[in-house]
Parts: C-alpha cells; sequence; structure tokens
C-alpha cells in the first residue's frame, strides 16, 4: 500500500479495496482511457428546465466568488467539422453576425447590474469561430464587454479563439488594440488528407499562411489545438504536426483525443480499438514526451505551455480557478455561480441549433434562467475535486476542508482507491495524479461521475 495513504485526511477514510478489484479498476482505465472529456462539471448534457425559474439577482446577488470570468459566445463557423459537437452554425452571413451581435449586447444591458459587482479577472471569446465575425462586429464586442460590462483591459487577461482561414491582418489589428493576450487556434493536424477525413476544408498552406502573422503581430501567449487519433493517423504523422507546430513556437499547445459521437459526421472508431491498446494513448505519449524534451511543462492531459514568464505588462487581478463566477454571454455560452449552472438549450443538428439561435435573437428579455443545474452541496464538493485533480496543480486538502468543513478523502473514498491504485500520491497536503494517472484523466473523470448526474446525462436526448 502507498506510503502516503498514511497522510492525514486520506490514510484514515481509505476503505482499502482489494488487490485485484485494484488491479481491475487501473486495467479499466488503462483499456479505455477515453471515456468523455469532463471540460466542466457536471457535463451540460445533464442541464435540464429548472423547476422556478431564477431571476438573475436571485442567482449572482450572494455569489462569493472574488472575481468574475466573462466569456462571448459566438456560435458561427465557415463550415461545421466533422468531428465537432460544440454548439455552432455554419453560417458566413455578416446580417446574421449582425442580428446576434446585437442580441448580445441587449442581454449584456440587462446583465450587467447584476454582475458586475466584481471585477472580471479574464475575458474569453469562444466558439464556434469568433474571427468569422467582421472586424467592426469582433471590435463590437469589445465595446460590449468594456463599456457595458465594465472590464478593464488594462487588468483581464484576454483570449480569443480563432482559426487559420479567419486570420487576417484587419481583424488581427483589432485583436492587438483592444489589449488581448492570448489568441487560441484550431490546427487539429498539418496533413492535409487528415484534415479531409475528419471534413475540416483545411490546406497546411492556410495554416502555415495565419500562422505566420499570428506570429508578426506576437500576441503574449499564441495556442495551438492538435488532435491526435484521427482516421488515417499514424504516430508519426502525429509527430509530424507536432513538430510543424513547435516550428512557431507557440507559448502553448492543448492535444486534444478525438472523440466522435453518434450523432457527429466522423462516427466512433472501432476499429480503434480491435488491435489491444488504445492507439491514442501512443500518440498522447509520444507527444508529452516530445513536449516535454522542448522545454514545455504539462499542466493537464491536454495542456502544454512553455515556463517563459508572461509580460503582458497589465496589472493581472489574482484569480483563483477553483472559486470563478463565470458570466456567460451569448446563446450556448455556459453560466457558473457557486451551486447553479445554466444555459441556453444545446444541440448539435443545423437545424436545432438555427431555432435556438433565432430564439435567443428575437429574445426582448435575458433577465431568468430557466435552463440548467442546481448543484446540490454533494456536486460542488464533486466538482472541486474533478476540477482540482485533473490538473497538475492537484488538490490542496486544507483547501478542500476550509471550503466544506470536511475531509476530502471522507466525502470521496475514490481518491484512497487512486492512491491505492498506484495513480496518485499526496506530498506537502496535496493530492495529485501521477504521470500514469493523468494519461487515464478522461477515464478517472468519468469514473468520478455520481450517479445523480451520470442519470441526467444518460436520459439526455441530442437535438
Ligand atoms: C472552438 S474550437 C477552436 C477554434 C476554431 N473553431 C477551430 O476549430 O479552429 C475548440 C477546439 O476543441 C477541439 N475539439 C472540438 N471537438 C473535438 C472532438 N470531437 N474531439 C477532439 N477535439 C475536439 C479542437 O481541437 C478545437 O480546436
Ligand atoms: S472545430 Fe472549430 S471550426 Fe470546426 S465546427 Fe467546431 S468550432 Fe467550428
Amino acid at each position: 500500500m502507498n506510503v502516503l495513504m498514511n497522510h492525514p485526511g486520506i490514510g484514515k477514510a481509505a476503505s482499502p479495496a482489494g488487490e485485484a478489484d485494484l488491479a481491475e479498476l487501473k486495467e479499466q482505465f488503462r483499456s479505455e482511457p477515453y471515456r468523455s472529456y469532463l471540460y466542466s462539471y457536471p457535463h451540460k448534457t445533464s442541464y435540464r428546465e429548472l423547476d422556478t425559474k431564477l431571476s438573475l439577482s436571485e442567482l449572482w446577488s450572494g455569489e462569493p466568488a472574488e472575481t468574475f470570468f466573462l466569456y462571448m459566445h459566438i456560435p458561427f463557423c465557415g463550415a461545421r467539422c466533422g468531428f465537432c459537437n460544440l454548439f455552432t452554425l455554419p453560417d458566413k452571413r455578416s446580417s446574421v453576425h449582425e442580428q446576434y451581435v446585437d442580441a448580445l449586447e441587449r442581454q449584456a444591458r440587462q446583465w450587467a447590474p447584476h454582475v458586475t459587482r466584481r471585477p472580471f479577472a479574464r475575458f474569453a471569446i469562444g466558439g464556434g469561430t469568433p474571427t468569422l465575425l467582421a472586424p467592426a462586429l469582433l471590435a463590437r464586442l469589445f465595446d460590449i464587454a468594456e463599456q457595458i460590462m465594465g472590464v478593464d483591459v488594462e487588468q483581464a487577461s484576454i483570449s480569443v479563439e480563432t482559426s487559420p482561414e479567419t486570420v487576417t491582418e484587419d481583424r488581427l489589428a483589432v485583436l492587438r488594440e483592444r489589449r488581448v493576450d492570448r489568441i487560441s487556434m484550431g490546427i487539429q493536424s498539418f496533413v492535409e488528407s487528415e484534415a479531409a477525413a475528419i471534413y475540416r476544408p483545411q490546406k497546411p498552406r492556410e495554416v502555415e499562411r495565419a500562422l505566420e502573422l499570428l506570429k508578426r503581430e506576437s500576441f503574449p501567449v499564441l495556442n495551438l489545438d492538435l488532435i491526435y487519433g484521427l482516421p488515417g493517423q499514424s504516430v508519426a504523422s502525429w509527430l509530424y504536426s507536432l513538430e510543424r507546430a513547435l516550428a512557431y513556437e507557440p507559448e502553448e499547445i492543448f492535444l486534444y483525443p478525438l472523440y466522435t459521437r453518434e450523432h457527429t459526421i466522423v462516427k466512433p472508431l472501432d476499429r480503434l480499438r480491435e488491435h489491444g491498446d488504445d492507439p491514442r494513448l501512443a500518440c498522447y505519449q509520444a507527444a508529452r514526451d516530445r513536449l516535454i524534451a522542448a522545454g514545455y511543462v504539462q499542466s493537464s492531459m491536454r495542456r502544454f505551455a512553455r515556463p517563459a514568464p508572461l509580460d503582458t505588462g497589465k496589472i493581472l487581478l489574482p484569480y483563483g480557478c477553483q472559486e470563478e463566477g463565470m458570466v456567460g454571454l451569448g446563446c450556448g455560452a455556459r453560466s457558473y455561480t457557486r451551486g447553479v449552472h445554466y444555459a441556453s438549450r444545446y444541440a448539435v443538428s443545423k437545424s436545432a441549433t438555427a431555432s435556438i439561435i433565432a430564439d435567443y435573437v428575437a429574445a426582448e428579455s435575458h433577465d431568468t434562467a430557466d435552463y440548467g443545474i442546481v448543484l446540490s452541496l454533494a456536486e460542488q464538493k464533486r466538482r472541486f475535486v474533478l476540477k482540482a485533480i485533473l490538473h497538475c496543480e492537484g488538490l490542496e486538502l486544507s483547501a478542500y476542508r476550509d471550503r466544506f468543513g470536511s475531509e476530502a478523502a471522507a466525502d470521496h473514498p475514490e481518491l484512497a482507491q487512486l492512491l491505492q491504485a498506484g495513480l496518485a500520491s499526496v506530498a506537502e497536503g496535496i493530492f495529485r495524479l501521477n504521470e500514469e494517472g493523468l494519461a487515464y484523466s478522461d477515464a478517472i473523470g468519468d469514473w468520478l461521475i455520481t450517479p445523480e448526474i451520470r442519470r441526467r446525462m444518460e436520459g439526455y436526448v441530442v437535438a
């Protein structure tokens, strides 16, 4: 048994599982490491119509977070990629974009009195592809953030998502002017046939053009997204894409294992597991080794960053990821208070997405939340643990105790099982997954979903 099991708060509550059970648990994670991406807990498919509508003042007046995070969602793309199940619509029409930004401005005006009690430590514009918007509309998003929501661009860390074909000089000029710190671009693969196989019509030449432009503008942080496990991809071709990305010396790289679902164009690939181990695991390990050799520091299964200190010339507000209030503007954006997570309805199909966006654009009033989930104390505790252990910083046991007045180990006996299975350790009061545990983040995260949330997720029908 792991000697660290004796750490106060962990060992005491350990209900020693049999060795056979622990070996089986580990084998379960190893044989199926990619079960679900818990980008946020509880997953949005657990949201439902709320029993009673909640007003914004009820939701936000008692929110204890010291800083807020403003997120704007732009649910449009040039085309829908075959693997993507994000809330987005292929629509390039500027009139459609303009009506959407009008609605977002209306929503901001109604929300601002309730959610500007605290400074915004972070502001992000995501999607979809926000840079599909024309430069003047993009600039309007920043006007809304600054003039209506009160974001101080000298203090907030600002991040914007983009895609290669929408990177143009005039759009980047807007982002530079508005003090954007981080640009995150999806590339997925530098191999044309691999991009084609996931229905992402993207020429490597186009990607390189965008990267050269981004490098010239030198934003403080450039992040690039790559996907492994693509149809037709080998470990060698995956590493080729990684090398191409590294040639541009991005400050951050996100490595995503490919997820396919029944309702995406690219269907689940049964071939992946026909021959033993999931081939994504070999891609992950090869890329991880390469990035660490190149001096990147791993902060989660997906995120790697160069350790160079970030000097943006800003006076950054301290923000604790654990405790932030998330204010989501736009259709498809989620908002998180400590006790309630809410959003607009979610869809993937073109017709359902279009109809949800049309309702949003037509709505006069945005002053209540009617769709989401009320987090019980048990779910708040589970969320706290999940957010912490799926990142390299780990779970600070005293922070858990301070927040909930109870011991993490007693509330979550699974932590002791992870220790006993040799997938985690405790040092200086911090519970952390080790290298192997981190590689199984998507299996461990899935395993930690409570039965109540799983029941809701399984009952969800994707429109
Ligand atoms: C909003 S997109 C990025 C910006 C832009 N729309 C683009 O695609 O270039 C977020 C990222 O999530 C990742 N992603 C989305 N769906 C995925 C899936 N089904 N499997 C793996 N990664 C996925 C992709 O790497 C993508 O770049
Ligand atoms: S991956 Fe990016 S560009 Fe492709 S559909 Fe999803 S959000 Fe749009």
